[in-house]
């Protein structure tokens, strides 16, 4: 690009580039949370998202002119004068790098994204027990709801602060012209000082962190068996684990797993077993489906009460039982409240359609659950 008269050069292409990933993989990322099987998606650009400060942390101790720390205009007094001047001058002259109010926005945005990177990456290991920090389940789940409200209110504190930016980037571009936005694009803003002049180096190392963040990337979008998204939980081979379970319970419906319940439940539903949601189970029924025999039930209870929601810390087990607050489990988890809050967006008459038709048919919705997998990327959304 050719310098025009009055213009100087501040926002090198790599300043820019990364200015512009940490605008759309927080866009991304906000709206790829608003549907829970793109959790896979989310985390990818999430992860690019906190690489992106990290680089942006460096670049403000290491990098060019305009771009470090020490540049930026924190002092209150001049803030309040930015903002006086801005409204009695509108032809006033612009400083090259950072004026007040983007000094004050560029360490908020960092400070915010960084807690919002931080708690999103603990949250997929303690919530979901997914990723690299997957082993943390186990022993932290009991923080996993005040782990989402940090990263959900945060997140939307965030979105608010960027839309603040941008209405001050475009009053600037369009009321005092200043060619501001065109400045994150071309690198050239309407004023005057010194060129920037990035060392070789410096941009070395902006591609091989761009490099690491492609390929971070890349890995984490695909499947399920990678470290970045692999689940602490295996498949449940209840064949193995329990073969009277596997035989006797899945004839009329499909396995449900034994930590969706707390053991309370399983004992309601073993007491009431004579009338099993109007089925009746006993030992010499005429009909094989119905037939099982009390032993058989005594292993399969045990079994079921042993692996309960009590003694689990996925997340589905974690809020069944918070949701319960010591009170007994029902027989149907679609009736504890729970159960009843994580379905309030899916339309009632979603549940009566003949690819659903009842609301336990939970494996009508959530592939894999028949194995003893919930995830969120296997949620099956109906229109
Ligand atoms: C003869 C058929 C039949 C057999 C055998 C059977 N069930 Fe069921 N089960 C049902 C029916 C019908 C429902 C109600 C489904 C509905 O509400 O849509 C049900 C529902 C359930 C639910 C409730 C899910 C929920 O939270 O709403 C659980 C748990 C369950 N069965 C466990 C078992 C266990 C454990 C066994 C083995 C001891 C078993 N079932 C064997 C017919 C059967
Ligand atoms: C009609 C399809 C459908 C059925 C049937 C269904 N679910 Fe869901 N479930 C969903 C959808 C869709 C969501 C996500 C809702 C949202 O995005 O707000 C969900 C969310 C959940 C969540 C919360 C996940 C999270 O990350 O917060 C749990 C737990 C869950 N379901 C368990 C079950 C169980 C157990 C059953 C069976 C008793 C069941 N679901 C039956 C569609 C269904």
């Amino acid at each position: 690009m050719n310098k025009r008269k009055n213009q100087v050069f501040v926002w090198p292409i790599y300043t820019r580039v990364i200015h512009w990933l940490i605008a759309s993989t927080f866009t991304l990322s906000f709206i790829f949370s608003l549907k829970k099987n793109l959790l896979n998606l989310h985390v990818a650009v999430g992860i690019i998202f906190g690489l992106m400060l990290v680089y942006r942390i460096i670049w403000g101790f290491v990098g060019p002119r305009y771009a470090t720390f020490n540049t930026f205009e924190l002092s209150l007094a001049k803030l309040k004068f930015y903002f006086i001047e801005k409204v009695q001058n509108r032809w006033r002259e612009i400083p090259a790098g950072h004026n007040p109010a983007s000094s004050w926005f560029t360490l908020i945005v960092l400070s915010l994204g960084s807690i919002i990177s931080i708690t999103g990456l603990l949250l997929y290991g303690i919530q979901e027990g997914k990723g690299y920090l997957g082993f943390l389940n186990c022993h932290y789940y009991m923080y996993m709801d005040i782990l989402f409200d940090i990263h959900m209110y945060l997140s939307y504190t965030l979105l608010v602060w960027v839309i603040i930016h941008i209405s001050g980037v475009l009053v600037e571009q369009f009321y005092h012209k200043t060619g501001m936005l065109f400045a994150m694009i071309t690198g050239y803003k309407k004023t005057k000082g010194i060129d920037s002049k990035p060392g070789k180096y410096k941009s070395s190392l902006t591609y091989v962190f761009l490099l690491i963040s492609a390929m971070v990337f890349y890995v984490s979008i695909d499947g399920r068996n990678n470290p970045f998204v692999v689940s602490i939980y295996d498949q449940i081979n209840y064949e193995q684990e329990n073969p009277a379970y596997a035989h006797k319970c899945g004839t009329c419906h499909k396995l449900y797993p034994p930590f969706m319940l707390p053991a309370s439940s399983w004992e309601r539903i073993q007491d009431d077993i004579s009338n099993h949601f109007g089925e009746e189970i006993s030992p010499d029924h005429k009909k094989e489906d119905n037939r099982i025999s009390l032993n058989e039930q005594r292993t399969i209870f045990a079994y079921l009460k042993e692996n309960s929601a009590d003694h689990s810390t996925r997340k589905i087990s974690v809020r069944v039982m918070k949701s319960l607050d010591g009170a007994r489990g029902r027989k149907s988890i679609t009736k504890i409240q729970y159960w009843k809050d994580a379905h309030a967006n899916v339309p009632p008459h979603i549940f009566r359609s003949k690819e659903v038709k009842r609301k336990a048919n939970c494996f009508a919705c959530h592939k894999n659950f028949d194995k003893g997998m919930l995830e969120n990327i296997d949620i099956i959304y109906y229109k």
